[in-house]
């Protein structure tokens, strides 16, 4: 897995773009600023967003090429934030210690997700939010129409709006939908795209 995303991240343009993804950006504007954790993040472009905005930005991912891809952006952005290598399973945190987390095309395995879910949601403070995006099963379609639609081609890494609701019990929905959209993100997130998006409040 950290193969893929080394081998991915590797090229010096950025595989998701540089801009915040437009979900995200809606949505961590409607919040007050506090501490954010970017589970998976990537090239970091969120969190480089959040640090802009004046959140204190704390992101992980299990891909060196990341954090470092990451790290530049930051620096020519000139924000901090502090960047952490590893994977869900063995990065921690002080438990309620964020006010916001951000799951972002966060693909994990059906099997383990909402066990992930959990170990992530046990770091937000009770009425921290929690804002996420990621590739709905009907997602398939778009793959077989264009190489460029991205996301996990592997049907148990997509998610379903009921399935993803029950693995996330600890949690208030303030919206939560699945939409068809147009993603013109970087490299690899082009054209149409079948999403679920949720924003919740943890009870
Ligand atoms: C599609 S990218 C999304 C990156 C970023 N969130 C964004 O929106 O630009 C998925 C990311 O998930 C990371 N990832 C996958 N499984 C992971 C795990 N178990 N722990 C930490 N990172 C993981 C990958 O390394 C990759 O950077």
């Amino acid at each position: 897995m950290d193969h893929f995303w080394n081998q991915r991240y590797r090229d010096k343009e950025y595989a998701y773009g540089m801009v915040p993804n437009e979900f995200f950006k809606s949505q961590i504007l409607k919040i007050n600023t506090g501490k954010i954790l970017l589970p998976a993040e990537g090239e970091g472009r969120n969190a480089v967003y959040a640090a802009q905005k004046g959140w204190e930005v704390t992101a992980f991912d299990a891909s060196i090429e990341a954090k470092k891809k990451a790290e530049i952006l930051a620096f020519n952005n000139k924000v901090q934030m502090k960047y952490d290598l590893g994977s869900v399973e063995e990065i921690s945190y002080d438990p309620e210690s964020f006010d916001a987390i951000a799951l972002i095309f966060a693909h994990f395995p059906k099997e383990n997700r909402g066990k992930y879910y959990r170990k992530v949601s046990s770091y937000l403070k009770s009425g921290g939010i929690l804002i996420l995006e990621c590739f709905s099963e009907k997602h398939i379609r778009n793959q077989q129409e264009s190489p460029k639609a991205g996301g996990p081609k592997e049907a148990s890494m997509l998610c379903s709006l009921e399935e993803t609701k029950k693995e996330l019990p600890d949690f208030n929905f303030l919206m939560a939908e699945e939409a068809e959209i147009i993603l013109n993100e970087g490299l690899y997130h082009i054209g149409k795209a079948n999403v679920i998006r949720m924003v919740a409040e943890k009870k």
